[in-house]
């Protein structure tokens, strides 16, 4: 089979490997489609500090079971599945309060073990989600973006009465606001980015009012309105945003974070427990995969408005250096395998 390797920083290979057997309890998926993420990027780069290389990248994939490890029911065979890239224990702290997204072992498929960009991927039987037939191959590659999402909401518990502001109208953005409008029908979603043809993405998956902060204060623009937003989620992630959200939200407000940036975030106590702030952290997404074939099965999530490019495997390096370098024109970047 062939497989998309980083041999080590800006060193992409496709390469010929062998078939893999799936081990006791695990199942290989013969892929079809797998999306590109931010952090695909970055390993190919040299900017994660969790991959080890040489890797096989992508943790957002779907395909077809062709094969089942002893342990796993014949009936699998021919399942259209997603992969859930989280692997944990199922044992540690964490694990047994339902957050196996940050198990103590933690491994994430296409990070720290060999992942989706390739004709063929053994994974755990339980990390395979069946995908109904009425859900097309192409919006079933989408549930894992959009579990960063469910995994966001499940935080912060959004409500009808909700004004919510968002940074960042990049893929993280777009997923977060469809699922506040199309599944928790917040009055209000607001959506601030520097660019404005992916604010116009932002519009397109529902955002109610858009504004491009790159040269305009957005706290003077909430005040001439009079808004406070009551739930802020930053998808842009600069450590400067969570002083200015704290600034911004209303009392009793909620702020989710989902950055990983490791230079240090100014903020005061005061601005926090003045208004009696709740700040989440998101990382991934814990049990998610139903919770998104859910909402894709009720038509609440349109993926398909985040798809702007497709190309074929063999294409990988074009596509990844046309996501990284052409963030007005594209979102999410799908590969086709074998078709
Ligand atoms: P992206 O880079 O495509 O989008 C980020 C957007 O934020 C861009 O459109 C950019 O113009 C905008 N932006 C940057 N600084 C801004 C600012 N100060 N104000 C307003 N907008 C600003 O990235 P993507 O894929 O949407 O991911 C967003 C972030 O989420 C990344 O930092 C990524 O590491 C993080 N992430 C976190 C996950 C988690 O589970 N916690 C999962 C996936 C991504």
């Amino acid at each position: 089979m062939k497989s998309i390797v980083i041999q080590k920083p800006n060193e992409l290979l496709i390469e010929e490997r062998p078939l893999p057997v799936p081990a006791p309890g695990e199942v290989r998926v013969k892929i079809t489609l797998a999306g590109i993420c931010g952090s695909d990027s970055h390993i190919y780069r040299g900017h994660n500090p969790f991959a080890k290389y040489p890797r096989v990248i992508g943790h957002e994939f779907f395909g077809v079971i062709d094969a089942v490890g002893e342990g796993v029911e014949k009936a699998r065979l021919g399942q259209r599945v997603s992969v859930d890239p989280v692997i944990s224990c199922g044992e540690c702290w964490p694990c047994s309060v339902g957050k196996p997204n940050v198990c103590t072992s933690l491994v994430v498929l296409g990070v720290h073990r060999d992942g989706g960009f390739s004709e063929y991927a053994v994974v755990p039987a339980k990390n395979a989600w069946t995908i109904p037939d009425a859900i097309s191959d192409r919006h079933a590659v989408m549930v894992e973006p959009f579990t960063i999402a469910a995994n966001v909401t499940g935080h912060a518990q959004p409500t009808d009465k909700d004004i919510a502001l968002i940074y960042g109208a990049g893929p993280m953005g777009l997923v977060t606001v469809q699922a506040l409008k199309g599944v928790y029908n917040v009055k209000q979603v607001i959506v601030v980015d520097r660019i404005d043809e992916r604010l116009e993405m932002a519009k397109r998956s529902g955002a109610d009012w858009v504004f491009n902060n790159a040269e305009q204060s957005l706290q003077a623009a909430l005040d001439e309105k009079g808004i406070k937003p009551t739930l802020i989620i930053d998808a842009a992630c600069h450590p400067t945003i969570l002083q200015e959200a704290v600034t911004l939200a209303s009392p009793g407000g909620r702020i989710v974070l989902m950055g990983f940036s490791s230079d240090p975030s100014q903020v005061t106590q005061q601005g926090i427990t003045g208004k009696e702030l709740s700040i989440f952290s998101s990382r991934l997404n814990a049990n998610k995969f139903p919770v998104v074939i859910d909402w894709l099965e009720k038509g609440l999530i349109d993926p398909e408005k985040l798809i702007t490019h497709t190309f074929d495997y063999h294409h990988v390096t074009d596509a990844i250096e046309l996501f990284e370098k052409d963030q007005r024109q594209c979102c999410k970047v799908l590969l086709t395998f074998g078709q």
